[in-house]
């Protein structure tokens, strides 16, 4: 899950996987190690607990020469943060990095004790070291041996092997966590992601499913699960080595709206397989602490404080959690109760917000079993203070509206949700298939709903002219009409609120008039019916409708009411789904009103003080 760089050259390649180790550094991870082998097959490998900048140190100290080499950021999953249990993990002449988990490590732990082997760390990898060197006395390669051991791991794996016998080749495979092969003249590399590698190479070759590779400084002969010698297409890279550039896009704002399938695809990553979420990769000791939760305490701010709304319903209706849900700010400055077995979660984007910090601060006082922060910033001072972090994996958010940290706060929230009710048996197989294949599912539904950008670039001048807009949700979506509210009022300047529509009569409908814009979140579920009442109540005072719903819900447009109309997903990623229209809606409207979209005036990015 975190991260892997690898390297074949006739040059020495521990500066390359030092770099790669570092462009990764952003997902977040407790050690790094690696080895290397020079063409006379002597192997230095090299670990440490903390930084990769403690690990380039030690490089330093220790001549670290060759042209072979893998390397790893370890986020540990079994077995605490230590020197010990970074990887690579080397058995005889085999050293493996290995992101991910194997499930069924503890059998194969026995298994191989029985044959012999020694293990020297608490990890679930040090068996794939194990695995691949019993393999390698009868096989005829080291990726026959790869091929072998694969078979018999049950988990997610990306996985690099390397035999220090025979430098001229490294041994790669993936299930459930991604590999990337840069090609080089005379040299290859490999990694978990391509930005890794965007400093040596542009040409990149993807693996699929269960495929194994094999790669020499001039080859890669890459195999599918069945073990078909296969052609994997070598596709041009044009994505930026440099997150601070925005590239084709006129804002970071509008290029992190647009880049959320893939921040998407990396949250979900090494964390979802066979139709189940890994209850393991929430972080070391989740099982113990999920079992046990009997209630949610969420604390944070602004849009993270919206996702912690939405999370609620999904902790009470999914997992049957009770779950609370305090602004950080209002949090440590009232005298609360806490309830027997609580976990505590912080929700933070930046993971510097000095309310939400200092909520933590206070609640680890305060009798909590737990306290475990969502976050996007590895290293930050709610990762380093909480008991465990489970990273958002956004990658570096430049605007300072909260576009794709808030997307992949619901996603990660959403698999922590499905692992706790897993845990609880009140999530059973065939509910967390339905959950994980709406997940999956997800990162294409965001496209879709980004192919609607111009339609909804239309609607904006509607809404530049006016002072106020009110927005409409019921259940779930009533969060996601808040944080749609947040977003307009940030970059547009406009007056925004966010109502649960039931409440319309009970106030707002006041308001309701032609100068006041009505935005209504109105996917198909149980609560269509109540809201479609609600949306009469506003067009029956002369009130302007934006509704966006799917094309089933059957609204279209008419006098006094515009719809776009989405395709249907999953009432489960729902939420998710449908901030991607609201985000643009706020974006195109500020664009119109000429407003400094990246950088609103007043606010920043990071909100450090009280
Ligand atoms: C989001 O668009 C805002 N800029 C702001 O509300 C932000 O979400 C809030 O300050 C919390 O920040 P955090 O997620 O970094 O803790
Ligand atoms: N499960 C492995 C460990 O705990 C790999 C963790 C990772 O993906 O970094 O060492």
């Amino acid at each position: 899950m975190c991260g892997i760089v690898g390297a074949i050259a006739q040059r020495e390649v521990s500066e390359i996987l030092l770099q790669g180790l570092k462009k990764l550094e952003y997902r977040g991870y407790d050690s790094a190690g690696m080895a290397v082998v020079d063409d006379k097959s002597n192997c230095t490998r090299v670990r440490r607990l903390g930084k990769v900048q403690a690990l380039a140190d030690a490089v330093d100290e220790n001549a670290v020469l060759g042209g072979t080499g893998i390397a790893h950021t370890r986020w540990a999953t079994h077995g605490e943060p230590s020197e010990i249990n970074a990887h690579p993990h080397v058995s005889n002449s085999i050293s493996i990095v290995h992101n991910g988990i194997i499930e069924n490590h503890q059998p194969l732990r026995e298994l191989l004790q029985q044959r012999g082997y020694v293990f020297y760390s608490q990890t679930d990898t040090e068996v794939i070291a194990h695995l691949v060197a019993w393999e390698l006395k009868s096989a005829a390669s080291l990726r026959e041996a790869v091929q072998k051991s694969v078979t018999q791991l049950e988990g997610a794996y990306g996985m690099v092997a390397m035999d220090s016998n025979d430098p001229s080749r490294l041994v790669v495979a993936r299930s459930g966590s991604p590999i990337v092969i840069g090609r080089g003249i005379g040299e290859n590399f490999l990694a978990s992601d391509q930005l890794a590698l965007l400093n040596v190479t542009r040409r990149f070759m993807y693996l699929e499913e269960g495929d194994v590779a094999e790669i020499t400084r001039r080859d890669v002969f890459v195999f599918d699960q069945s073990g078909n010698a296969v052609e994997r297409e070598v596709i041009e890279s044009n994505v930026e080595s440099d997150a601070g550039n925005k590239g084709k896009y006129r804002h970071f704002m509008q290029k992190e709206i647009f880049e959320q399938s893939t921040a998407l695809i990396n949250t979900m990553e090494g964390r979802i397989s066979h139709d189940a979420v890994i209850t393991e990769s929430i972080g070391v000791n989740a099982v113990e602490i999920l079992n046990k939760v009997e209630h949610v305490q969420i604390i944070a701010c602004g849009t993270s404080y919206n996702a912690g709304m939405t999370a609620r319903y999904w902790f009470e209706s999914l997992a049957g959690v009770s779950c609370d849900v305090e602004i950080a700010s209002e949090f440590r400055y009232r005298k609360f109760v806490t309830r027997p077995n609580s976990l505590l979660i912080t929700l933070s984007q930046s993971g510097e917000t000095a309310d939400t910090l200092a909520a933590l601060r206070l609640a680890k006082e305060s009798g909590y079993m737990a306290a475990m922060t969502v976050c996007n910033v590895a290293g930050s001072s709610l990762v380093r203070e909480s008991d465990f972090a489970f990273m958002t994996r956004a990658g570096t958010e430049i605007g300072v509206a909260s576009t794709k940290a808030f997307t992949t706060q619901l996603l990660a929230l959403l698999m922590l949700v499905t692992a706790m009710g897993k845990q609880q048996k009140r999530i059973d197989a065939a509910k967390e298939k339905e959950i994980v294949e709406a997940i999956v599912a997800l990162p294409a539904q965001i496209e879709t709903a980004l192919t609607f950008d111009k339609e909804i670039a239309a609607l904006a001048p509607d809404f530049a002219e006016k002072h106020h807009t009110l927005f409409l949700g019921r259940g779930e979506f009533y969060p996601i009409a808040m944080e749609a509210s947040l977003k307009l009022k940030e970059i547009s300047y406009i007056h925004a609120e966010a109502y649960a529509a039931g409440e319309l009569k009970h106030g707002p409908l006041a308001l309701v008039d032609a100068d006041m814009p009505v935005v209504v979140v109105a996917p198909g579920n149980e609560l269509l019916e109540k809201l479609k009442s609600n949306i009469e109540e506003v067009r029956a005072r002369g009130g302007l409708l934006y509704v966006f719903a799917e094309k089933e819900a059957g609204f279209n447009n008419e006098a006094g009411m515009k719809v776009v109309n989405l395709p249907k997903v999953s009432e489960i990623t729902a939420p998710i789904y449908y901030t991607v229209p609201m985000q643009l809606l706020s974006y195109h409207v500020a664009l119109i009103k000429g407003t400094d979209v990246d950088q609103p005036r007043n606010l920043a990015k990071a909100v450090t003080v009280e």
